[in-house]
């Protein structure tokens, strides 16, 4: 009887996810046959590629679709191809978008589960407001003559690489110099120090692959292992570090233009709620979040500049006049005026997203009207991803998309591009709020090395590009190595 009951049940389940299976079809919405059990995601489950290379794949086999149907396991998503419903998710209807598909619990992760990316409904919008301030242009002017300072750091830094640098690793060094200057007024002494405590506190504070990577594919399983994104004795660390910068500056009455003092003021104001557990949350965000995706970002732009010689002395040229035109300085309004700088930090990043895919929720049913003779609406619940690999190389939008043209970012080309088709940052409310301070580091810091060196590939970058299966960012298989040469 018992061995009958058990066939049954797996009879029952059988024929159960056989029929929620038919989800997309029922509806009239294009997909690729699910896998058993594993939905479309089977080839990041045995690690074989990341889950934003399948998406980029689904998002070039159905090219004439607005959007396609698959399946995470056994759960429906949905993938958006067409640019404005990216823009319909982003921002006209964003109150049935408005969350991005992570759950991080505060009681497991007290600082990330802080974070705006991962923070839900009205408390979203309450901290979102809360740390705007902290991101305007003009803080950003405040900061940006720390962030000079670890440029030219960076350049003397170079002077020591020999051939076939570790773009990553200097990269790294120098935004995690900036962030330690920028959010805690501290210095870094990363590029100075093999072992300085800030690369330390980043090697063991944050392990977002592993997390991230888990909560793509499989939402439940995260949560019933509980990742945790920062270790407990790195959250105490963070604690004390903010607690004595705090403590010194209030009794030797400092005050320095930080990200840091920003926060703490917000302590002050009766309109929010705002505990020191908030200040060391949100300064260890900015610590966190502003130098991982920079990096991986700055090794890109090296990488390019160095396989496109012809952009490299172009954009030396650029960087040049300006240069000596203000003797010898590159002030904060010069830079960020400087049209193929930008072009260049554009095309770097629609060729290389750090983020390959996003990845939000459907909020409240949406209806998005008649599509093959059926009524779709997207049901609360469902996740939704923005291909943003997809929508970067697709040739509708982007002629010869493999290929590395600032250009196409610069005067008017820049206005002729369609909208929501270059989403590195994401769209809309949620737009990322470090972008200004994320690009401007990049900025500051390749104009130094273009003024100084000029870049080749180093022989150890494996050739072409392919992508680390198991991470959700753009992070390159064997690394990015350069040759720097004096100029
Ligand atoms: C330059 C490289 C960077 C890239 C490519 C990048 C990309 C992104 C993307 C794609 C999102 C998700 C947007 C969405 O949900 O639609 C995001 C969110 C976010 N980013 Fe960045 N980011 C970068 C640098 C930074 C930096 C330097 C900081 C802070 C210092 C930062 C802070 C944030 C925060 C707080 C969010 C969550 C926003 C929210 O959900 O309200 N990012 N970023």
């Amino acid at each position: 009887m018992f061995v009958l009951l058990v066939v049954l049940a797996v009879v029952a389940v059988y024929y159960f996810l056989k029929l929620n299976y038919r989800y997309w079809e029922k509806r009239g919405v294009v997909g690729p046959k699910p896998n058993f059990l594993v939905g479309n995601l089977g080839k990041s489950f045995i690690l074989k590629a990341s889950p934003g290379e399948i998406f980029a794949d689904v998002y070039n086999q159905y090219g004439d679709a607005e959007m396609v149907g698959m399946f995470r396991a056994t759960t429906p998503i949905l993938l958006v191809r067409d640019p404005a419903l990216v823009r319909e998710v982003t921002v006209k209807s964003f109150n049935s978008f408005r969350e991005n598909d992570y759950e991080v619990s505060k009681k497991h992760d007290p600082i990330f589960g802080r974070n705006p990316f991962v923070l839900k409904g009205e408390e979203w919008k309450v901290v979102r407001s809360q740390l705007t301030p902290g991101f305007t242009s003009g803080k950003m002017k405040w900061l940006y003559p720390y962030l000079v300072e670890n440029s030219k750091n960076l350049a003397t830094f170079i002077q020591n690489c020999t051939e076939n640098t570790d773009a990553k690793d200097i990269c790294r060094r120098f935004t995690l110099n900036n962030v330690a200057s920028c959010a805690f007024g501290l210095e870094g002494k990363c590029l100075e120090e093999e072992n300085s405590e800030f690369r330390q506190l980043a090697k063991d504070f944050f392990s977002p692959a592993t997390g991230f990577f888990l909560m793509t594919v499989s939402p439940p399983l995260s949560k019933l292992l509980s990742v945790s994104f920062i270790k407990k004795e790195m959250e105490k660390k963070f604690i004390q570090i903010v607690r004595q910068v705090l403590q010194y500056r209030e009794e030797n009455n400092v005050v320095r233009n930080d990200y840091l003092h920003v926060v703490s003021q917000l302590k002050q104001t009766e309109d929010f709620k705002f505990t020191d557990e908030d200040v060391t949350a949100h300064a260890a965000g900015f610590f966190g979040e502003g130098y991982e995706t920079s990096s991986i970002l700055m090794s890109f732009v090296l990488f390019e500049l160095a396989a496109n010689l012809h952009v490299q002395e172009k954009l030396r040229e650029e960087v040049r006049r300006v240069y000596e035109e203000n003797g010898n300085e590159l002030p904060y309004e010069v830079l960020q005026a400087l049209p193929y700088l930008d072009g260049v930090i554009n095309e770097t990043l629609r060729i290389h997203p750090p983020m390959f895919s996003l990845q939000k929720i459907c909020t409240e049913d949406f209806n998005y009207g008649l599509r093959n003779g059926k009524q779709v609406t997207i049901e609360k619940g469902t996740p939704i991803i923005l291909p943003v690999y997809g929508l970067h190389h697709d040739p509708k939008y982007y002629e010869d998309p493999k290929v590395f043209k600032p250009e196409r970012f610069v005067g008017e080309n820049k206005e002729k591009l369609t909208k929501y088709t270059f989403i590195p940052f994401g769209e809309g409310p949620r737009i990322c709020l470090g972008k200004r301070f994320g690009v401007l580091q990049i900025k500051v810091g390749i104009a130094y090395v273009i003024l100084n060196y000029s870049l080749s590939v180093g022989k150890k970058t494996q050739l072409p590009i392919r992508y680390d299966p198991i991470n959700i960012m753009t992070v390159p298989v064997g690394g990015l190595w350069i040759n720097f040469s004096r100029l």
